[in-house]
């Protein structure tokens, strides 16, 4: 249990010692410092449940919390609002043990198995700024939800089954007309015909073939055609997508790697089609499939529904999966192969209703049962300071690749050199890149959108990941020059700066749940900024290393250790790399 935790159990038990029964008393941090360092609202509450005035009340508390040696300045305000304040001494002793051990400073979860669908990048296309977002929002919930105590499986799945794999493999038959894939008299192994095609082509190829079946339905049609016999195995079709998606995986992980992003599972939306047929027997059993115009719907509407809700395409009339199709088979995969307790979605806010018709039509037929938990988690689009998702200079589609050397241009100008030697500074500056744009990633509500400002987003003096580096790097390097000095005891503060690390700290694990309550990481990136500028400015007030009274700099040393390791672990929840120097 955490010592703020334990701290608020002691607090209760004094309260019913006083006489009152609080469920769930939490102290909250104070909002007047001049008044004391927390404060306890329950005086009003209990004025009803008691049939007492709220400040009588508070004095009968504050007569028990009195004989308590640890808290002082005790004082009551308002109706009843009771502000307390801990001893020096005592707030002391609850640093030294989180400094002796970290675990003191969470509240580990019920473990629970999750699994968290995210990345979600599409085979044979390039990743882009949508992509960034569910990659550094995922991963970063998977990293909290472990650190609580879930066991969490991380799954990219991959889009590599739908239409778009259709087309790209349509407009290779028609460039290479005479590849092997199409020889349907061929009989030898496909897995050793070479493909003449590199990544690279396959990010030209798509936008092609893409805007080619816009206008010409022909083109389309055949697109369908191929879609179809890859779905269904046919020879040749089957073995040139399979390359296609190795050929795309392998430039996938590169971007993910340079995300510091792991997935457990690297599955696809095709690793979902070995389900199809028990998927459709299930539908069909429990007649719960419609026909509409040739296909196969799922009605999903609920009389409560104020917005429009139409059907689930279980099937197209030609025969080929939908997506909503592939998410349900997906279900039912996870739910034979891994078994969860939940299973989130980490994907763009504008998927909202597909999720909602697939986790309808999944209840429908019970591919899950009932106490299985599936969540949307999605979230909003980072956009350009037009107020439109973000775009390349000529109005295009922004590759994650091009937007992270857009950033790495402009921290690379950042970068100290003569601290980082130049054989070092290419890596630093992607470092430095990859956190600028992870941090002002988190830093708003998941939910809500954000403009792309690179000035403000690399600023080394802001609410940024540069400044949050260039901070952690400089408390490693001050604990460095001090460690022949003693450290692990704080007994002493001498200002009220130090006073309001420590009671920061001390927040850490209520503000860890609180992160993962909201499925959002905006607390954290709150939360880390709050620590890291208390301590900067303490840093700038004190000189520890020449400090002569020998209990105050050991407080001040062991103060800096904690604050330090609190920055790698959050920093390392976020996924943000934290290089030597800068
Ligand atoms: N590949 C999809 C896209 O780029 C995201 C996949 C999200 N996950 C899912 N189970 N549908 O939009």
């Amino acid at each position: 249990m955490s010592i703020i935790k334990e701290l608020n159990e002691d607090v209760k038990k004094l309260v019913e010692k006083a006489g009152y029964q609080v469920d769930n008393l939490i102290l909250q941090p104070s909002g007047r410092r001049d008044l004391g360092e927390f404060q306890l609202n329950d005086a009003m509450n209990l004025a009803k449940q008691y049939k007492k005035a709220p400040r009588i009340i508070a004095e009968d508390i504050v007569k028990f919390l009195e004989q308590d040696d640890r808290f002082t300045n005790l004082n009551i305000a308002g109706p009843g609002f009771i502000n307390i304040t801990l001893t020096d001494e005592y707030l002391g002793s609850l640093l030294t043990k989180i400094y002796e051990d970290k675990n003191l400073n969470i509240d580990k979860r019920t473990p629970k198995k999750v699994v968290l669908d995210y990345g979600g990048a599409n085979v044979a296309k390039a990743l882009h700024v949508g992509h960034l977002r569910s990659a550094n929002i995922g991963e970063a919930l998977k990293r909290l939800a472990t650190l609580l105590g879930y066991e969490v499986i991380g799954d990219a799945h991959l889009g590599d089954y739908g239409r778009p794999l259709g087309l790209v493999v349509l407009e290779i038959k028609k460039r290479y007309p005479d590849l092997t894939y199409f020889d349907s008299n061929y009989t030898g192994n496909f897995a050793e015909i070479k493909l003449p095609i590199t990544n690279k082509d396959l990010e030209e190829i798509y936008p092609y073939a893409s805007n080619k079946s816009k206008e010409d339905e022909g083109y389309l049609e055949e697109a369908r055609e191929v879609t179809f016999k890859i779905q269904n195995h046919e020879r040749g079709y089957y073995d040139l997508w399979k390359k296609v998606v190795e050929i795309s995986k392998q430039d996938i992980k590169q971007v993910y790697d340079l995300l510091n992003v792991e997935f457990e599972l690297w599955l696809g939306e095709s690793d979902a089609a070995e389900y199809i047929e028990e998927l459709t027997q299930i539908y069909e059993e429990k007649k719960i499939l419609k026909e509409s115009e040739g296909a196969l719907v799922v009605e999903v509407k609920e009389e409560e529904d104020t917005s429009p809700m139409p059907p689930l395409l279980f099937k197209r009339s030609n025969g080929t999966i939908s997506y909503e199709t592939t998410d349900l088979a997906t279900i039912l995969q996870r739910k034979k192969e891994l078994n969860p307790d939940e299973i989130w979605y980490c994907v763009d806010a504008r998927q909202e209703l597909h999720f909602e018709q697939v986790f309808r039509a999944a209840r429908k037929a019970e591919l899950v049962p009932e106490q299985v938990k599936l969540e949307f988690v999605g979230f909003g689009t980072m956009n350009g300071t037009d107020g439109k998702p973000f775009k390349t200079r000529d109005g295009g589609v922004m590759s994650l690749k091009e937007l992270i050397e857009l950033v790495e241009e402009e921290t690379k100008k950042r970068i100290n050199e003569e601290t980082v030697e130049e054989s070092k500074r290419e890596g630093v500056a992607k470092t430095v890149a990859i956190s600028t744009l992870k941090y002002a990633d988190l830093l708003p509500f998941r939910g809500t959108d954000y403009i792309f400002d690179l000035e403000k987003f690399s600023d080394l003096d802001g609410k940024t990941g540069p400044y949050l580096l260039y901070s952690t790097i400089r408390m490693k390097s001050l604990l460095e020059k001090g460690k022949h000095l003693n450290i692990g005891k704080i007994t002493k503060f001498k200002t009220e700066t130090e006073k309001e690390i420590a009671l920061t700290i001390l927040r850490l694990p209520v503000i860890l749940n609180k992160s993962l309550d909201s499925k959002s990481l905006n607390d954290i990136t709150e939360y880390i900024y709050k620590l890291t500028s208390l301590y900067n400015k303490f840093y700038a007030d004190n000189r520890i290393l020449t400090e002569e009274d020998p209990k105050l700099q050991e407080s001040w040393l062991t103060l800096t250790k904690i604050v330090y390791d609190i920055n790698i672990m959050l920093l390392d929840v976020l996924a943000i790399k934290v290089p030597e120097k800068m």
